[in-house]
């Protein structure tokens, strides 16, 4: 990464803001549901603590859209972290106001303070610059390891910067790291694996990934629309209409970059969207009108598997089947053990994909999980992140 990051700049004794991603899922009771998101901000934390900082951290929570919402507050996030931490986090009940202020002029080399949800001011997503100027002021240094947010151009993502020294953390370096190294250097071959519902959530990391990879498999959802491009039966499966014409110029365009494209070729299929519906297996490109495809067969998995041998570099968006019922995670949960197996840097991205191997317990089978969902997405489509552009450069 050729960004100044927080090795580059002494931070002993100094005020350091700090924006991570703690947009973490809750359950009705608040209880949160997955905590990476907490868990990879803490090697940044730990070290300015270490180092004599005085750790100023902020994030948004959801989309509470410029309103105090209490379902919305940091509080919990400010437990875990302490308890992470095993020292008090304090959590300032507001973002620039008394609370904050008053908070951040106690603190002590060492000492953490979590502002509130960022998202409480509706200045936050427009990029104030009255706001951002104000949120600085209670810092003398601004890094940014909220990769998840980093395609963001909000006050605490981007608008700080312009009136603080501004350098990454560590799990925005790693992740630059690991998604910029794949798609700059890979070691060949280099695979990447989409799945999803929809080819239009993707069309953007197709056509930069086609001019990169060797071989593109394609699973999910998304597939037949493609499968139905190509002139198939595709039943009643999810197909984008509007998009076949484009799935059509992909195929063509793949074949011209002599890039190998991987589609099922049979499919786990059901008469209805649900885990109970009867179900079968049947050819992708014979599906009886009354049925859909809900996952990847059998077959499909053994020509993924045989697709990825030898790879080195392997890409992943997206899951391949509907993870959600168990009938349909197989094809997602044995891809995922068949990446592991090929010894590739394999490489994630976060997200539905990401949640998917978290559930089915897989996450120490991949070399690397984005901690984000719409940013890793726009990176891997080649497009520059405010939150990072905005870091000094080395
Ligand atoms: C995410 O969950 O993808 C990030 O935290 C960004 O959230 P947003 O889509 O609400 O900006």
């Amino acid at each position: 990464m050729n960004k100044k990051t927080i090795r580059d700049i002494d931070v002993t004794g100094k005020k350091v803001l700090v924006r991570c991603d703690f947009n973490v899922p809750l359950d009705e009771n608040r209880t949160i549901t997955d905590n990476r998101r907490i868990v990879s901000a803490l090697p940044t934390i730990q070290y300015l603590i270490e180092k004599g900082a005085k750790v100023i951290l902020c994030s948004h929570l959801g989309r509470p859209k410029g309103e105090v919402k209490k379902e919305f507050s940091l509080d919990v996030v400010a437990d875990e972290l302490s308890s992470y931490l095993g020292k008090e986090v304090k959590l300032a009940e507001d973002v620039v106001g008394e609370s904050a202020k008053t908070l951040t002029n106690q603190m002590q080399p060492g000492d953490v303070v979590l502002l509130e949800n960022v998202r409480f001011h509706k200045e936050e997503e427009k990029n104030d610059p009255i706001f951002s100027k104000e949120l600085a002021s209670l810092a003398e240094i601004y890094v940014n390891d909220a990769f998840g947010t980093a395609h963001r151009a909000h006050s605490s993502t981007e608008g700080v910067s312009h009136y603080l020294p501004a350098v990454a953390g560590f799990l925005m370096e790693k992740e630059i790291d690991f998604l910029g190294g794949a798609l700059e250097n890979p070691a060949k071959p280099f695979i990447a694996i989409l799945g999803g519902a929809k080819v239009s959530d993707k069309i953007g990391v197709i056509e930069n990934l086609l001019e990169k990879v060797d071989k593109l498999i394609i699973g999910g959802g998304m597939a037949f629309t493609f499968l139905k491009a190509q002139g198939h039966k595709i039943g009643k499966s999810i197909c984008e209409e509007d998009k076949l014409d484009l799935a059509r110029d992909i195929l063509k365009k793949a074949e011209e970059k002599k890039v190998e494209i991987l589609l099922p070729v049979d499919s786990h299929v059901a008469k209805d969207y649900s885990n109970d519906a009867e179900d079968s297996i049947v050819h992708s490109k014979e599906i009886p009108d009354d049925l859909e495809g809900l996952d990847i067969g059998p077959d499909t998995i053994k020509l993924f598997e045989k697709a990825m041998e030898g790879a080195k570099t392997i890409i992943w968006n997206g899951p391949l089947g509907v993870c959600e019922f168990s009938k349909y995670e197989v094809g997602t949960r044995e891809v995922a053990k068949a990446v592991a197996a090929t010894g590739a840097i394999s490489i994630v991205g976060g997200g539905d994909s990401a949640a998917a191997i978290e559930k089915l317990g897989l996450a120490d089978k991949i070399t690397h999980i984005s901690t984000g969902g719409g940013a890793s997405l726009e990176f891997l489509e080649g497009k520059k992140l405010p939150g990072v552009e905005c870091l000094l450069d080395k």
